[in-house]
């Protein structure tokens, strides 16, 4: 399969969005810990979504995807081997240690795949799970951990996401109080622990960097929806700023997108919020952004730095990103590149001169967030373009070509 895109249109018109796949997988790792139902609202049909609820019936719960419902019932789950068939479809598997771990007092999980970005490591993930008394033993295809789950108080050298959602998940069923420090601070986090509250945990301070878990006996069912999808928002906003046009987006909070709308701001776009609706306009004659890096929550997020470089390859002037989370984060400036953008990378930044226009070429999805951002450049270049190897990009955006051709974009897949 690959993208089509006949570029030059500009885009128009509303758009609702589904929650947050960053938020969705580790509620749907989460359902581990709850022996009763759970529904989980407004889910996008993504292949890493699908990929978690393929981990949760490979150990005997039940897991169904209804139109955007997800029912999850993790009744009679075993803790056996989570197979490397299953992990390496999603780096987020790895969520799903802490929530058997917790209840089980074992698991055992074969390492996790995910994007090509870097090498991201899993250490802060294990070493925080060893802190709250897991044995941990390391071979060469699996990782396996035991033992009763005690809380204690967590430093994280660094603030990651996915650490502190497995670390925080694993202390809801131990014993007594966690506090993590250095806690990631994203929204997400925020929203996870919403979820374990409906369903009757202890979780206090999230979306602080400080998160204080009170082990509870057992979790209940409930029915959640999850935060939108901020990342998706913001790779409509930037394609709008770069094809031009008036795109208005419903039910989103600015607190999550407010670094990206002040860099819009600066390029020359006119933004407005009003009742959880954001309005992006643009004239597609941007200005460049002299200097912008990517940083933890709430800093500009590193997921939204590919896209900005498409951007910032037709924005007049020079522009400067530096990626500070990922090594291996600017394969898509290459395929920029190719379509006559003048990118030089520099270690982990990126310089920028501004192009007046790019060209369609066959381009390839080296990840995710890299792909999205050749679908913005396709959509802005003349002529046409093809984008291939788009199981990348089906990870995160559900169907983006009706997402595009919705809001007047010419794209199609065949
Ligand atoms: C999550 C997001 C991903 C986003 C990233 C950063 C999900 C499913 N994915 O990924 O879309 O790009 O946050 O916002 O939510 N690190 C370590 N040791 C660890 C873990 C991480 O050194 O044990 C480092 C990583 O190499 C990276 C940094 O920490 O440099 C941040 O990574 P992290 O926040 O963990 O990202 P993910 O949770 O993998």
């Amino acid at each position: 399969m690959e993208l089509v895109i006949n570029g030059g249109n500009k885009l128009s018109g509303e758009v609702k969005l589904h929650a947050a796949k960053n938020a969705v997988l580790p509620i749907i790792a989460c359902c581990v810990l709850v022996g009763e139902d759970v529904v989980i609202n407004n889910v996008p049909d993504l292949i890493d979504i699908h990929a978690m609820l393929d981990i949760i019936k490979s150990l005997g719960g039940s897991a169904e995807y209804d139109e955007g419902t997800v029912t999850v019932n993790c009744n009679s789950l075993v803790p056996t081997l989570i197979d490397r068939e299953l992990t390496k479809r999603a780096r987020s598997s790895i969520f799903i240690l802490g929530p058997i771990l917790s209840r089980f007092h074992e698991a055992k999980i074969s390492y996790p795949g995910g994007c090509e970005i870097g090498t991201r490591p899993i250490d802060l993930h294990l070493s925080g799970l060893k802190q709250l008394g897991a044995e941990i033993c390391e071979t060469e295809k699996a990782i396996e951990c035991k033992g009763n789950l005690n809380g204690s108080e967590i430093v994280l050298r660094l603030p990651s996401v996915g650490a502190t959602e497995n670390i925080m998940m694993a202390a809801v069923l131990a014993q007594g109080r966690t506090i993590i420090h250095n806690a990631a601070k994203e929204p997400e986090i925020a929203d996870l622990a919403a979820f374990i509250n409906a369903c009757g945990g202890k979780v206090y301070g999230a979306g602080s960097d400080i998160i204080i878990i009170e082990g509870v006996e057992k979790l209940h069912g409930t029915v959640y929806t999850p935060i939108s999808d901020r990342i998706v928002a913001g790779t409509y906003m930037i394609a709008t700023a770069v094809c031009g046009g008036k795109l208005v987006l419903r039910d989103i909070n600015l607190s999550y997108i407010s670094s990206l709308v002040n860099f819009l701001t600066v390029a020359g776009c006119r933004l407005s919020y009003r009742a959880n609706d954001m309005t992006v306009i643009s004239s597609g004659r941007l200005s460049g952004i002299p200097k912008l890096s990517t940083g933890y929550y709430p800093y500009y997020p590193t997921d939204l730095q590919a896209p900005m470089l498409t951007l910032m390859s037709v924005a007049k002037g020079r522009s400067e990103l530096k990626e500070n989370l990922f090594e291996s984060r600017f394969k898509h400036a290459v395929w920029l590149n190719e379509m006559g953008a003048d990118i030089t990378i520099d270690g982990t930044t990126a310089i920028v001169n501004g192009v007046k226009k790019l060209k369609g070429k066959e381009v390839f999805a080296e990840d995710l967030r890299g792909g999205a951002a050749l679908v913005i450049a396709g959509l802005k270049a003349e002529g046409q373009t093809i984008v291939k190897n788009i199981c990348h990009i089906d990870r995160g955006y559900e169907k983006i070509e009706c997402l595009f051709s919705a809001i007047g974009g010419d794209i199609y897949r065949r």
